[in-house]
């Protein structure tokens, strides 16, 4: 650490005096590049569900998801991901919709490609849109979630989503061996170029409500929670085991889930492994801001610092439903 003169030598203030030191000295950047924008898409045509938990955001169907992904393209963001609504009779206990090569998310992503092929397309692989239990999982008599059992069927889902053109996809269930799983069976495939974006340190964190209530997976999952695969909020080196072995299993980008409250955890992630690493801020956190920003609580410009505060702890880049708003609003380019 360099040594600098004391005041009135050194006056930290100079530098933050005009807008253009202030600019020059910035040490991190936020643009529309850093940015991922997640949609949830449901069935139907010509529909966009509003969300009463998430304010100001929706779920669409394929062909108003094409008409906001083209928006999302031409104002800079270079990816989307897709959460799936799955009607309640195409759920089931072994969550065999999530391999259904016609299913909702293999038809948007054909047409999301057909039609914008550089623009990025992350699939998330869990079961919990599928699952009549609401778990990321297939479990036993008891509610139990089975590590391996699951891990077979989310390579089927994985391979579906592989051949249906996604670029990324992005195993978020937590299982053990899931990343080496699903690698392995890309390989074998010929998905040689098929990303790996692992939510490897993926808490069992309250701030996900909303996104149930969006997916439909909350009545369903009741009283029941996701402890039993999902990291406990008290612990930090156990994140660290995470990431170490899914680097190892074969995943090219690692994520921290959720955002603004684990800042901490990634910055641990980025300094120990130095590889691509992004961040989830969570609907639990969207929902937050956005009704504090709603109330006249908080000014908007909250929402640029909670984004800002995660690059600076350490993400390449940031899945946020903030996205669209803010290329839209010119609030990043
Ligand atoms: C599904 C999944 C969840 C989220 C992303 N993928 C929910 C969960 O694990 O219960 C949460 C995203 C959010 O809250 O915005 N496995």
């Amino acid at each position: 650490m360099t040594v600098h003169g004391q005041y009135p030598l050194t006056r930290l203030r100079r530098l933050r005096k005009q807008v253009f030191t202030r600019n020059l000295v910035q040490e991190t950047r936020l643009s529309a590049q850093n940015l991922i924008a997640p949609f949830f898409v449901q069935e139907g045509k010509n529909k966009i569900t509003p969300i009463a938990s998430m304010p100001g955001i929706a779920r669409y169907t394929m062909d108003k998801l094409l008409e906001v992904a083209r928006d999302c393209h031409a104002k800079g963001i270079p990816a989307i991901a897709l959460f799936p609504v799955i009607p309640l009779e195409q759920k089931s206990l072994t969550a065999e919709e999530a391999f259904n090569p016609e299913g909702l998310i293999p038809r948007t992503v054909r047409l999301l490609k057909q039609h914008i092929p550089t623009l990025g397309i992350i699939c998330d692989v869990a079961l919990d849109p599928y699952t009549s239990h609401g778990q990321d999982g297939i479990i036993d008599n008891t509610g139990h979630v089975l590590n391996d059992e699951t891990v077979a069927a989310l390579v089927k889902q994985a391979l579906t989503q592989a051949s249906s053109g996604a670029d990324i996809l992005a195993p978020s269930d937590m299982m053990d061996g899931r990343i080496l799983a699903i690698r392995t069976a890309l390989e074998a495939h010929h998905f040689y170029d098929t990303c790996l974006l692992s939510y490897a340190v993926k808490y069992a964190s309250h701030f996900y409500g909303p996104f149930r209530e969006a997916v439909g997976a909350k009545t369903l999952l009741g009283k029941a929670d996701k402890k039993t695969y999902q990291m406990d909020p008290a612990n930090a080196e156990e994140a660290l085991r995470e990431v170490a072995l899914d680097l190892q299993e074969g995943a090219d980008i690692v994520m921290v889930k959720p955002g603004i409250p684990y800042l901490d955890i990634l910055w641990r992630v980025k300094q120990a492994f130095q590889v691509p690493t992004f961040a989830y801020q969570v609907s639990g956190e969207y929902s937050m801001l956005q009704t504090a920003v709603n109330n006249g609580c908080l000014p908007p410009e909250a929402i640029l610092e909670s984004l800002i505060c995660l690059r600076r702890g350490g993400a390449d880049a940031i899945i946020t439903y903030f996205a669209h708003w803010l290329v839209s609003e010119g609030c990043v380019n």
